[in-house]
């Protein structure tokens, strides 16, 4: 028996477009899924339909590789715009998609993450200088410049040295704003879009900016003449061991471009997300105080080692990722017409969009409001459902930078809580500001050194 799949009721022609909201996109779509506890509903946006799921049974059938592949659709077709055929906006049907994979793959190795760990903690250490001069902090900015100084420290050898700039970085300002108007593009016709001229003129000047910034990382890598075996190194001298082919010098530029936006963006909010999550969650920011002090006592300067022995604070990053998952959706198209869950019937290139924290609050999990990060423990691991969680993606177009990103945060949260106390007396409201990914907005904490008030 076929069903047919729940469509929210829309006007003629332009459907449901109307009805999505400019800001709270992620609020919206949340809201409708918990109006739908099927797991699954269909939106018109003018003519292009969108399947959403988010019951881990259907998203495991959606995340089967035979049948479901990425598409580079709006709002990815819009970010290919300045980031090209880089890692992330590549289409799967591209060969360069795979060269580039397996190139970089080394660079996110174990070993990898070992290597660049001096470097993590060298801007680590910046933000802890940065904040111990001050008694207010905006998080969400900081967490930003740690982020961005972090890959592009330990991905290319360089600093921006963000923290000793009052305004963030103008690549990351012409980033938001790029971000911001490839959405905007995303809900507009093209029509509309080829009418906004000034709007245009901004966005192509803000791509120039990118560009410039990801031009000037490769000329001083190419005239230093260091031959360095981080992520630049390998892009500019390793070759595919399958096709034997280098990645070309326009291709190089969109992978920069790529692992700048890509590499901090997400874990910025991440780290963002976990510092008010612990500020609600008093009980668990002391699991947290009692990790650091029992692991990294007094000043003790983190090892890789140590980092890698923490238990209460990957727990808390994989609880934030679960509440608050940084990228709201995961973008699939059908490769052939069929069905979804043995009755709903869907053509060929089928556009799905997988709801993240609708997966991630599904029924399949336990209290899933409750930050609880005892459900991250080994045995309670065993019993979540194996498609019920998905905060870096799926399959072969999963994120590549995750070790990275959780080696990077666990870091930076462990230096953090050794370091400060924090508060919020204001009781910080959450509001979240979304352009490709979600975080908080206006996010500022009170924060006083420890260890001379302990
Ligand atoms: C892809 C999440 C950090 C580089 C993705 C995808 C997700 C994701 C969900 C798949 C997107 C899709 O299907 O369209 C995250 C989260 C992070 C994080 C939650 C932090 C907590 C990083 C870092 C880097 C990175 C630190 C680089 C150092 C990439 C790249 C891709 C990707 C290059 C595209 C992979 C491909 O398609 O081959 N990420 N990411 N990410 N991520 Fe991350």
């Amino acid at each position: 028996m076929t069903a047919e799949i729940p469509n929210p009721r829309g006007l003629p022609i332009v459907g449901n477009a109307l009805q999505l909201p400019v800001e709270g996109t992620h609020q919206f779509l949340a809201d409708l899924a918990a109006r739908n506890p099927g797991g699954i509903f269909k939106l018109n946006l003018a003519g292009r339909h969108v399947v959403f799921v988010y019951d881990p049974d259907l998203v495991a059938e959606v995340c089967d590789e035979s049948r479901f592949v990425k598409p580079i659709d709006p709002p990815l077709a819009h970010v290919r715009d300045f980031a090209g055929d880089g890692l992330f906006t590549a289409r799967q049907d591209e060969p360069v998609w795979g060269q580039a994979h397996r190139i970089l793959l080394p660079a996110f190795s174990q070993r990898s993450m070992k290597a660049y760990f001096p470097q993590m903690l060298e801007v680590a250490d910046k933000l802890v200088a940065h904040w111990s001069a001050r008694g207010a902090v905006d998080v969400t900015d900081d967490m930003t410049r740690l982020t961005l100084d972090t890959i592009t420290l330990a991905g290319f050898g360089q600093t921006f040295d963000s923290f000793d700039q009052a305004e963030l970085h103008p690549f990351l300002q012409a980033m938001g704003r790029a971000l911001t108007e490839a959405m905007n593009r995303t809900r507009q016709l093209p029509m509309v879009t080829g009418l906004k001229k000034k709007a245009d003129a901004a966005y192509q000047a803000d791509i120039a900016v990118m560009q410039e910034t990801v031009d000037e990382v490769i000329r001083t890598r190419r005239t230093s003449g260091v031959k360095a075996n981080d992520l630049l190194g390998l892009m500019l001298d390793a070759a595919d061991p399958v096709t034997g082919e280098k990645l070309s010098d326009e291709n190089i530029r969109n992978q920069v471009l790529t692992f700048l936006i890509a590499g901090h963006e997400t874990t910025s909010g991440t780290l963002s997300f976990a510092l008010h999550l612990l500020l609600r969650n008093p009980h668990v920011l002391a699991q947290a105080y009692a990790e650091v002090d029992r692991m990294l006592p007094g000043d003790t300067v983190p090892t890789y080692e140590t980092i890698m022995k923490l238990d209460v604070i990957p727990r808390i990053l994989d609880e934030t990722l679960r509440l608050l998952s940084p990228i709201p959706f995961i973008g699939l198209a059908s490769r052939e017409a069929g069905t979804l869950g043995g009755r709903y019937e869907i053509p060929a290139r089928q556009k799905i969009a997988v709801l993240l924290r609708p997966l991630h609050t599904s029924s399949a999990w336990d209290d899933p409001e409750a930050f609880d990060i005892d459900r991250w423990l080994p045995e309670a691991k065993a019993g979540h459902h194996p498609h019920g969680y998905k905060p870096f993606g799926n399959g072969e177009r999963a994120c590549i930078g995750r070790q990275f990103a959780l080696t990077e945060a666990r870091l930076a949260l462990a230096l953090i809580l050794q370091r400060f106390a924090i508060a919020d007396p204001d009781g910080h409201q959450l509001h979240i500001k979304q352009t490709l990914t979600i975080k908080p907005e206006d996010f500022r904490l009170r924060i006083r050194p420890r260890q001379e008030h302990e």
